[in-house]
C-alpha cells in the first residue's frame, strides 16, 4: 500500500501582479483553513522570482508551502539573470521546478542541464520539480515513452540519493495550456512507465505529478489512477476556487 501524499503545485508561470497575488494568496489561504480537515493534500505554489517575498509574508502561517520555477545550475557568479538556488532557500522556497517544457522549449534546456539544475536544487535543500513530456509529434510517431526515459536518465544517473530527493511530473507538451488533457488511461501508461524507472533507480516511492490543463473537473479520475500523485497545475493555480477544487478532488 503506497504512502505517497498527494501534491498538487501551481506554476503560475509570469502572471500575476502585486494586487493580483494578495488577492490570489488570500482566498487560497482562506479556503485552504476551511478545507483543512477533510484534506489529504499538500499544496504549493511556484510563483515569479519577484514575488517570493511576498507568496513567504502571506504563507508563512499556512499549510501552503512555495517555490520558484527554475533555478540556476551554479552556485553563484557571473551568470546575468539566473537565480541561485541559496536565493530561493532565503526566500523560504521548498520547491524549484526544473525542466519545464516552457524552459526546454524557449530557452534551449537539454535533459543534461535539467539534471544538473535538479543536483544544484537538491544540494541547497530544495526538491527540485523534474518535468518531462512528449510532443504531439513524438507520441503520433510512437516515441512517447522512449523520449521519457531519454529525458530522465540524466536525472536518475545522479544517484538513489538524489533521486529520492525529487519530485517527478510527466507533461505532455501537447496538453500543456490547450484546453487538452492526456485521458486518465495515457497519463497512467506513461507514469508507470516513469515509476519501473524509479523502481530501477532505487527511488520507487517518488511522487509522479500529472500536468497539462489539469482542471477541477478532470482531477478526480486523474488521481484515481495508481501511479499519479499529484498535479503540477498552470492555467487553474491562477484562480483560487479552481486551485482548491483540484486539490480537493
Ligand atoms: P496548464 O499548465 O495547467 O496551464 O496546462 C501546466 C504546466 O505547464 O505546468
Amino acid at each position: 500500500m503506497s504512502v505517497r501524499r498527494r501534491l498538487v503545485i501551481g506554476n503560475w508561470k509570469m502572471n500575476g501582479s502585486k494586487a493580483e497575488n494578495e488577492q490570489l494568496l488570500s482566498d487560497l489561504v482562506k479556503l485552504q483553513n476551511a478545507a483543512a480537515a477533510n484534506q489529504a493534500a499538500e499544496l504549493a505554489v511556484c510563483a515569479p522570482f519577484p514575488y517570493l517575498q511576498q507568496v513567504a509574508d502571506i504563507l508563512k502561517d499556512s499549510a501552503i508551502s512555495w517555490g520558484g520555477q527554475d533555478v540556476s545550475e551554479h552556485a553563484k557568479g557571473a551568470y546575468t539573470g539566473e537565480v541561485s538556488v541559496a536565493m530561493l532557500a532565503e526566500f523560504g522556497c521548498a520547491w524549484a521546478i526544473v525542466g519545464h517544457s516552457e524552459r526546454r522549449a524557449y530557452h534551449g534546456e537539454g535533459s543534461d542541464v535539467v539534471a544538473r539544475k535538479a543536483a544544484a536544487a537538491i544540494a541547497g535543500g530544495i526538491t527540485p520539480v523534474v518535468c518531462v513530456g512528449e510532443t504531439q509529434a513524438e507520441r503520433e510517431a510512437g516515441k512517447t515513452l522512449q523520449v521519457i526515459s531519454s529525458q530522465l536518465e540524466p536525472v536518475l544517473a545522479l544517484g538513489a540519493d538524489a533521486v529520492t530527493k525529487m519530485v517527478l511530473a510527466y507533461e505532455p507538451v501537447w496538453a500543456i495550456g490547450t484546453g487538452l488533457t492526456a485521458s486518465p488511461e495515457q497519463a497512467q501508461e506513461v507514469h508507470a512507465h516513469i515509476r519501473s524507472l524509479l523502481v530501477q533507480a532505487d527511488a520507487p516511492e517518488q511522487r509522479v505529478l500529472y500536468g497539462g490543463s489539469v482542471k477541477a473537473a478532470n482531477a478526480a479520475s486523474l488521481f484515481a489512477k495508481e501511479d499519479i500523485d499529484g498535479a503540477l497545475v498552470g492555467g487553474a493555480s491562477l484562480v483560487a476556487t479552481d486551485f482548491q477544487g483540484i486539490a480537493n478532488a
